[in-house]
Order: C-alpha cells, then sequence, then structure tokens
C-alpha cells in the first residue's frame, strides 16, 4: 500500500494540519504520502496555529506542516483528498472534474463512534473546540484506515 493521502480545510492552520499529524502518528510513514492544504491562501508559509499544536502535543501529537494553499494540481497528485466541511467540500469539487471528484470526501463520512457531519472551526472558539476537533480526527481516521484496509 503506497498511498498519496491530501486534508484540506479552509486555513490549513488548524483542522487540516490536526488532521495531518493524527492519521501520521496512525501508520507507518513508509506507507504513505500525507499532505495537507487550504482553500484559502490566508495563511500561507504559515505554522499551524498554537493552541491547535499545544493540543495535539498534550496527546503525543507534533505538528509541523506549514500552511499552502490547495491547487490544482492536487487533484492528481493524491489518491484521497478528505476534507473538514461542506464549503472545503463545494471549494473543492469546483475544481474537480468527474473522475477528480470521487476522490474528494468528508473526513467525517468516515466516523464510526462519532456522531458529526463536518469537524467545526475552532479558530474563533475555545480550547474546547480544539480538543473536540482532535477527537472527531482520531475517529474519522480510524475509519479511514479501515477503509484503505478492506
Ligand atoms: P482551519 O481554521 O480552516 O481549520 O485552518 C481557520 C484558520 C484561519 C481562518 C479560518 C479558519 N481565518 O479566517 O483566518
Amino acid at each position: 500500500m503506497n498511498q498519496k493521502i491530501l486534508f484540506v480545510c479552509l486555513g490549513n492552520i488548524c483542522r487540516s494540519p490536526a488532521a495531518e499529524g493524527v492519521f501520521s502518528a496512525m501508520v507507518e510513514q513508509k506507507d504513505f504520502v500525507i499532505d495537507s492544504a487550504g482553500t484559502s491562501g490566508f495563511h500561507s508559509g504559515d505554522k499551524a496555529d498554537p493552541r491547535m499544536i499545544q493540543h495535539a502535543k498534550q496527546r503525543g501529537i507534533e505538528l509541523t506542516s506549514r500552511s499552502r494553499k490547495f491547487v490544482q494540481e492536487d487533484l492528481d497528485l493524491f489518491d484521497h483528498i478528505l476534507v473538514m466541511d461542506d464549503k472545503n467540500l463545494q471549494d473543492v469539487l469546483k475544481m474537480a472534474n468527474s473522475e477528480q471528484s470521487k476522490k474528494v470526501k468528508k473526513i467525517t463520512d468516515y466516523c464510526t463512534r462519532l456522531k458529526y457531519n463536518h469537524v467545526p472551526d475552532p479558530y474563533y472558539g475555545g480550547a474546547q473546540g480544539f480538543d473536540l476537533v482532535l477527537d472527531i480526527l482520531d475517529d474519522a481516521c480510524k475509519g479511514f484506515l479501515k477503509s484503505l484496509q478492506q
């Protein structure tokens, strides 16, 4: 299994870097290319939000990514593109042809334990929001990994 997985959110400083970190911690690195991107370029070049870094660190997950904008070529390069919410889905699908569209899924489609239909944006909220993001991503990434192994 050598699969290329891209996680996408709006700013690429909170949810998708966290997804990249959570999934990376779950798998053998040699089996995957794992990256994340944002549909906006607002934070291009920035490290993940310090609050997201801190909350991930408390779970033993290190976030090292730098924000970058999602680009057209990502739709060819990656095998699976996992977005965080409906707006991300809409923005990515706008750039995709019908074949590429099949690679794009909301990550919460893979949740098995928690009942969320998107990963809520924690940017303007408090600490609880960052923990919730990590809880949802843990559940969703486990479900996604299981789907790849089936
Ligand atoms: P993310 O969160 O999409 O999970 O990285 C956000 C980060 C920044 C902004 C919005 C959402 N912003 O508007 O700057």
